[in-house]
């Protein structure tokens, strides 16, 4: 007689294309930068490398891998300019880093960045505590880091933090968060990524504020979401800005990282969620949820807590 097999539950998103969503999006994974500036513990280099290469074999392609800021401000990312230097990823991969003044930028060229991000604020609170300025005073900073990173030939991102909800001000005008925009896309900023730092939007304050945004005249092309998932929203908030074209998302391996200069604020929507989700709807992203479910796991195991992923937790727990 035979032994019945068990049926393997091999669990993977089923998929339900929408043609009326974007057929593919980039995942701009910032794990190794905005999910390690926080930790308690510092991560050595060498694991930090590890975990870049480990990402990109999991198909990752936009990478943001470390900061070249203050190391008294930021210290767990001091060694940034050690970690490009052990860093070989194929010349394919969009290596991004954080650059806050000129001197960050001096720092990142002399390293090797192959594109830099700078990063404002739409709030005159976080712009003093993330920058210790103003917001006009980050403008200001910022334009010569994008003028100097054209000169050398390199791209410069840039970031709006609390574009939506501010932890000492209250809720953002769209309208501000959309003449910041304009003016980063002015100096040049290939794409913007907007910030909620704190994760209070809701998806119809997205559409709004993606309104506001294109009719300050910036092409949705050019707009990224950068959602933190503090009231578990982020993945609404992404599936609204699907509909209005958006097709770049940042998230972390394993939903790591905030900014620590953000009260209230937790990690970033994990990668492994936003996957499964875009998976789902028949959208491709290159990423391979096993090998990335993998990742945050052997990351976990240096940052000595567990994932909060809730796709990454289930993934896991099905295999055993
Ligand atoms: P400051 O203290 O006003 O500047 O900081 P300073 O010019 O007086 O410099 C202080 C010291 O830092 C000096 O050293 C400088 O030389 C040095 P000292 O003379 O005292 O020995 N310094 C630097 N060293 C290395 N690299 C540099 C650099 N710049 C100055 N680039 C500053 C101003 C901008 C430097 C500081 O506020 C800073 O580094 N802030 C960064 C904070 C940060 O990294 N926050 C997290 C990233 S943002 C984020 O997570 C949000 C985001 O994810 C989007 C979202 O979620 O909304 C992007
Ligand atoms: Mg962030």
């Amino acid at each position: 007689m035979t032994t019945p097999v068990e049926p393997v539950w091999r669990p993977a998103p089923h998929e339900f294309a929408d043609s009326s969503l974007p057929t593919a999006v980039r995942v701009y994974e910032v794990g190794p930068r905005d999910g390690l500036q926080a930790e308690s513990t510092v991560v050595p280099t060498a694991v930090k490398a590890e975990f870049c290469r480990r990402l990109v074999a999991a198909g990752v392609r936009s990478l943001e891998v470390t900061s070249f800021v203050s190391p008294k401000w930021i210290p767990q990312l001091a060694d940034a300019d050690a970690l490009l230097a052990e860093l070989d990823l194929p010349g394919s991969v969009r290596q991004v880093v954080l650059t806050p003044n000129q001197r960050g930028l001096e720092r990142a060229l002399t390293a090797g960045a192959r594109e830099v991000a700078v990063f404002v604020s739409a709030t005159e609170t976080f712009a003093r505590k993330n920058l210790n300025t103003t917001v006009s005073g980050a403008l200001d900073n910022a334009r010569p880091v994008v003028e100097g990173a054209r000169a050398a030939g390199i791209g410069t991102r840039g970031y709006i933090s609390m574009c939506f909800g501010d932890p000492w001000e209250g809720w953002v005008d769209p309208r501000r968060v959309a003449d910041i925009t304009a003016e980063l896309t002015g100096m040049g900023c290939s794409s913007i990524s907007l910030g909620d730092t704190i994760g209070v939007a809701t998806p119809g304050h997205i559409r709004a504020v993606l309104d506001a945004v294109q009719a300050a005249g910036v092409p949705i092309g050019s707009i990224a979401g950068h959602f933190h998932d503090t009231y578990g929203q982020a993945l609404a908030n992404v599936y609204a800005a699907l509909t209005a074209g958006v097709t770049e998302f940042d998230t972390a391996a394993g939903g790591l990282g905030r900014c620590p200069y953000a009260k209230g604020a937790t990690g970033n929507l994990a990668t492994e969620d936003l996957v499964w989700m875009l998976h789902g709807l028949g959208i491709h992203t290159g990423i391979d949820l096993g090998a990335l479910t993998d990742t945050s796991r052997w990351m976990a195991g240096h940052t000595g807590h567990p994932s909060p992923s809730r796709v990454a937790t289930a993934l896991i727990a099905a295999r055993t």
